[in-house]
């Protein structure tokens, strides 16, 4: 019993003791023990748990081995996680500080403080009694999921928090985010498995944490910053600095800089300040947040719906580069449209290494007259792709050259076409290399069946063995024919042919996706497979039939109706059910399903609503109904806001019923049609 007492204090010592290293390693980025010492203790630590089966509430032997979820529950968020109204230039931070002295009725000045904003994963963590409860992702801002598992991975996320000034519930607000070379390093990884690249840091870190399996989360390397909490009792802070203090004391990481100014004046050499170094950050900031710093001013400044009128966000300009063009080269796609692509001199934008550029189509090269050898500007802003901005004619040397647009596929050298009046160059062999490569890589995409480890350099590789020509090939694959291969071993071989095989239990808003029918994308999938329950329903289709459809238009129709109409297509089809394709329609499975209270109707909204936009058309989506952008005859409710557009006069000369928001929620909450 004594032994047993002694062994329980050695293991409270070791955790109190692994605890302040992480944080040391993690957090101060400051190690006092090698390494080896901390594994040392680490294994000391989880022997003795696992003998005597006391596992501290904050052991960091939590961190790591839960078990994968089957879905990640919902948390409701005790306050709503807001968002930032943005500026875009100094005028507008200057608009702001105005704003906020005019709601205040004061001409002193105010004291703000700037911090770099960070892109990544807007986190929630609620301590109660100090232990680190909960982990939730922002959601809609008023309900996240659950992502406590995944979170818990990070090390420089306290497990615990003690001391007599901390609240008994808590809610610390910050983000998860991902260093850029860290991200360089797994988009290299993943293209050498075969995987998708993620485009930037901020898509790289959200899809670690929603990983179902809390494993992968922790084998990639995120971070967290912490700039806000909230708590329901008596909080032991009074301005955003004293929070801020409070979070350093209590081991969290908090932000790279925060500047306390006096005056708007001193927030706009803070921002300069803040723009000029973070080329130097290791993670990408895609601006700086300036906040009202005394919370009770906080408190009277308030809320304006999603957004606090006490803080805004200065965007910074999107990163620019200057490189050369080396080649433009034509670029084959899924659907046979061939575009140019421009190689480029490798440079660094705004912390990421760009060597491709999408010149989008023929007539846009033409329009900016961009040539071989030519100096480019090159612009990368947020998640879009990188384009090219303008050339630097001053920088022509005369031995530029002009592309013009092919006249033969540069995969398959037929002949392309290039119908009157449109931009698209496009080769019409549909047993293109390139375009089945394209159209296999679509298929077994994400959103498509979703097989993992399919994607673009297998994809390649098993063409280029013959051993996929079509869809189907792909339900033919054995292991034996993989692990010859130059990419392949026996375990990688082996995950593939199983992540085919889970494949084959699909939904068919999934199959009509991957089978990367023109126009048919992600919504139309699901439209159709909302109005047909089996493919076979789709074959012979007439386009009649799809126009019925709130929301599809004459071009989907007559898409999707060539598509089931040709016998080719359809033994495909047939072929893939022979395979082992098993293809199941949830929005068919009456089995405990509820009907929608907006179910078949469709919406248009104009004007400005208590909620933005999007969550309104969310709204009508999860309770059955369309939401529609323009108003027709197919529209059944206009839903008018404040300050309405010309919708309403097309609404009313239609016929078509006019509502208000309140309107809206009562037939949601199962009132009157
Ligand atoms: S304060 C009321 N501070 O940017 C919202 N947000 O675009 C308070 N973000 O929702 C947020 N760095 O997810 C704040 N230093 C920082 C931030 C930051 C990044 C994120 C956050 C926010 C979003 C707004």
């Amino acid at each position: 019993m004594e032994d047993d007492g002694k062994k329980k204090r050695e293991i409270e010592n070791l955790v109190r003791e692994l605890n302040y290293h992480c944080y040391r390693y993690y957090v101060l980025d400051d190690p006092v023990i090698s390494d080896e010492e901390y594994d040392r203790l680490y294994r000391r630590l989880k022997e003795l748990e696992e003998e005597t089966g006391y596992v501290l509430p904050d052991s960091p032997t939590r961190r790591v081995g839960a078990p994968p979820l089957q879905k990640f529950e919902k948390v409701k968020h005790r306050d709503p996680m807001l968002s930032l109204d943005n500026a875009f230039s100094h005028e507008e931070v200057l608009e702001f500080d105005r704003r906020v002295k005019r709601h205040l009725g004061t001409d002193n000045e105010i004291e703000y403080t700037v911090e770099p904003k960070y892109d990544g994963l807007a986190i929630e963590l609620t301590y109660r009694d100090g232990i680190l409860t909960t982990a939730s992702t922002r959601g809609d801002g008023f309900e996240g999921e659950n992502v406590t598992q995944n979170i818990m991975t990070i090390k420089s996320v306290p497990l615990a928090i003690n001391g007599p000034d901390t609240p008994s519930l808590i809610d610390i607000r910050g983000e998860v985010y991902m260093n850029i070379e860290d991200f360089e390093a797994l988009n290299n990884e993943r293209e050498g498995r075969g995987e998708p690249a993620f485009a930037n840091p901020r898509n790289a870190a959200a899809g670690s944490v929603r990983q179902l399996d809390p494993s992968i989360t922790a084998a990639r390397t995120l971070h967290l910053v912490c700039y806000g909490a909230s708590a329901p009792g008596k909080i032991p802070f009074s301005s955003q600095t004293g929070l801020i203090n409070w979070l350093k004391r209590k081991r969290f990481p908090i932000p790279l800089i925060v500047r306390l100014c006096r005056g708007i004046e001193e927030v706009i050499k803070a921002l300069q300040e803040i723009e000029e170094k973070r080329e130097t950050f290791p993670f990408e900031a895609d601006g700086a947040v300036v906040k009202v710093n005394d919370f009770d001013l906080q408190r009277r400044l308030g809320v304006k719906t999603r957004e606090p009128r006490w803080a805004i966000a200065y965007k910074f300009p999107a990163h620019q580069g200057t490189t050369r063009i080396l080649e433009i080269i034509p670029s084959v796609g899924r659907t046979g449209a061939i575009t140019p692509v421009a190689m480029l001199e490798p440079v660094r934008i705004g912390g990421v290494t760009v060597s491709r550029s999408t010149l989008h189509n023929w007539d846009e090269v033409e329009r900016k007259d961009i040539r071989i050898g030519d100096t480019v500007v090159v612009e990368r802003a947020g998640d879009v792709i990188p384009h090219v901005i303008k050339v630097i004619t001053d920088r022509r040397t005369g031995n530029e050259k002009r592309v013009t647009p092919p006249e033969f596929c540069p995969a398959c050298g037929s002949r392309v076409v290039r119908p009157e009046g449109e931009v698209v160059v496009r080769c019409q062999r549909l047993d293109c290399p390139a375009q089945v490569r394209e159209r296999i890589k679509h298929f077994a995409s994400r959103n498509g069946m979703d097989i993992e480890g399919l994607g673009e350099k297998n994809v390649e590789l098993l063409y280029s063995e013959g051993l996929i020509r079509h869809f189907t090939d792909i339900y033919k694959l054995r292991k034996e024919d993989l692990v010859s291969l130059p990419r392949f071993a026996e375990k990688s071989a082996e995950n593939l042919i199983t992540a085919i095989g889970r494949s084959k239990n699909t939904t068919l808003a999934r199959l009509l996706y991957a089978l990367g029918i023109i126009h048919v994308g992600e919504y139309a999938s699901k439209l159709l497979a909302r109005n047909f329950k089996e493919i076979e329903d789709l074959y012979h289709v007439r386009p009649e039939a799809i126009e019925r459809i709130p929301q599809m238009g004459e071009k989907i129709a007559r898409s999707v109706s060539d598509f089931f109409s040709d016998e080719e297509n359809l033994k495909t089809l047939d072929e893939l059910r022979e395979l082992g394709l098993r293809v199941t329609n949830p929005d068919f499975d009456d089995s405990g399903k509820e009907e929608g209270a907006l179910d078949g109707l469709t919406f248009v909204i104009t004007g400005t609503l208590p909620l933005p936009r999007k969550e309104v058309e969310g709204m009508i989506s999860r309770n059955g109904g369309h939401p529609a952008s323009s108003v027709s005859r197919k529209t059944d409710y206009l839903v008018a806001g404040e300050n309405p557009g010309a919708k309403i006069e097309k609404a009313r000369s239609l016929g078509v019923k006019v509502i208000s928001f309140e309107d809206l929620q009562k037939m949601i909450k199962g009132g009157s049609r």
